[in-house]
């Protein structure tokens, strides 16, 4: 089989088949094919697509590239995954719900890239907590805790490291087919028998659109299945940053006020239709409002925050809970960003915020960089909120210059003459068999 000859088949349009995706694979993980000619067959893919049958053999191939776990020793194992966000701190929200319900949580998490932020940065900010467990370790804290909540191990899905890392460089990143076989090969190597996704769609993620994040979700979900999983999924916009907080320590602070009960508006949504589609799957509720209403029941009985006390301590988590907020906050300067004029918020432009936290330090610009746990951006207003002129619309904290940062956020808070039309007032949500719709705001 020549490289070559895979590349001219895709290039034309046609479909790839088992064996030369494998051999592919194989040649991507042991060196044999060099990055120039993986970048075009990647790029020929970006072009052309692949099909369901050539979608599922690439995540299988890949997924077969280095160790996978086996948890079938655990009944009920759940683990989320979202396709990435700014502000996105809904893993620390919902884990914690599904553990206090008897769900066991077993998650490989990655790190942030860019305006992206990761969970394993957002819970290194949790003093003493153990983001590197090796294998043994992964199924000890499993067997004892319910719970283990890792970064990914180097030798999971290696052929993804080199493909994502050739797509970062090559502008192939956002292809259907691409993310599909990137995320499910590493959710299905981990191989919890539960997997709820969070499929973003809008300005700050890779699907510009509902509809193409829509497809991406179904065949995600259709790859779970294929390979013997419970699958649910969430559609959600990510055009404003999700709840108040961007940046690792102030997203963890976020959370604890959260499941102390301040829960609010698109961050509750979501966090309760993915709570609510874990406990469907997993067997703890009948259908997806039983399962909300179970959702708020943890919230209520302080239940849920309890397990996520019980999950931080099992990593190594070192705090007074009476004082937890205390224990996450690290100095910063803090530095306002003013309305400039009266009238209505009308948008918040997520991208830029998490663009404006990355300079602060919050984030990544390449692999490897340090963060700083106290960088980010709080918002204190948001859209359709009335303001006027030197009102606080955000507090940017860091320890480095703030100038940059305030500029982007100031031009990020779109301030209008007129109230902004209502947002979309539906969650939209697969709950294993298909998709059932929700009307948001209903307790
Ligand atoms: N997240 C991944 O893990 N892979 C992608 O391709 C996109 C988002």
């Amino acid at each position: 089989m020549k490289i070559t000859d895979l590349i001219k088949k895709k290039k034309l349009g046609e479909e790839l088949s088992t064996e030369e995706i494998r051999f592919f694979v194989k040649g991507v993980s042991d060196g044999t094919i060099p990055e120039y000619q993986t970048s075009a067959l990647l790029m020929a893919v970006w072009f052309q697509g692949m099909n369901r049958e050539e979608t599922f053999d690439l995540t299988i191939a890949m997924r077969d590239s280095g160790d996978t776990l086996d948890l079938s020793e655990f009944p009920d194992t759940i683990d989320k995954h979202s396709t990435g966000g700014i502000g996105d701190k809904l893993s620390l929200i919902v884990l914690p719900f599904w553990l206090a319900s008897g769900l066991i949580v077993a998650k490989m998490s990655g790190r942030g890239l860019g305006f992206t932020g990761g969970t394993i940065d957002k819970l290194e900010s949790v003093p003493g907590y153990q983001t590197s467990l090796d294998r043994d370790t992964f199924f000890e804290h499993i067997r004892r805790f319910g719970v283990a909540v890792a970064g990914q191990s180097e030798s999971l899905v290696p052929a993804d490291k080199k493909l994502y890392a050739l797509r970062d460089v090559t502008e192939t990143v956002d292809s259907l087919p691409l993310i599909a076989a990137s995320i499910m090969s590493k959710k299905l190597a981990t191989a919890a028998s539960t997997i709820v996704l969070d499929v973003k769609y809008g300005e700050g993620s890779f699907m510009k659109t509902r509809k193409n994040a829509k497809k991406l979700a179904e065949i995600m979900v259709e790859i779970g299945k294929n390979d013997g999983r419970r699958m649910g999924a969430l559609l959600s916009p990510m055009d404003r940053p999700l709840g108040r907080a961007v940046g690792n320590a102030l997203e963890i602070k976020e959370v604890h006020r959260f499941l102390k009960g301040e829960a609010e508006g698109d961050l509750k949504e979501n966090a309760f239709a993915l709570i609510a589609a874990g406990f469907v799957l997993g067997g703890k509720a009948d259908d997806l409002e039983r399962g909300r209403q179970l959702a708020a029941e943890l919230l209520e009985n302080g239940k849920a925050r309890q397990s996520f006390y019980h999950w931080l301590r099992a990593q190594g988590g070192c705090f007074d809970e009476d004082n937890f907020e205390e224990a996450v906050s690290y100095p910063a300067a803090e530095y306002p960003v003013y309305a400039e004029k009266d009238g209505y918020i009308t948008a918040i432009h997520g991208l830029n915020i998490g663009i404006a936290a990355m300079e602060l330090g919050a984030g990544r610009k390449k692999l490897g960089d340090a963060i700083d746990p106290a960088a980010g951006v709080v918002l204190q207003k948001d859209i359709g909120d009335r303001v006027r002129s030197g009102d606080i619309l955000a507090v940017l904290y860091g320890n480095g210059d703030f100038a940059a940062a305030a500029e982007i956020v100031q031009k990020s808070v779109i301030i209008e003459d007129g109230a902004p039309q209502e947002a979309n007032d539906e969650i939209e949500i697969f709950n294993g068999d298909r998709w059932e719709y929700f009307e948001k705001d209903h307790d």
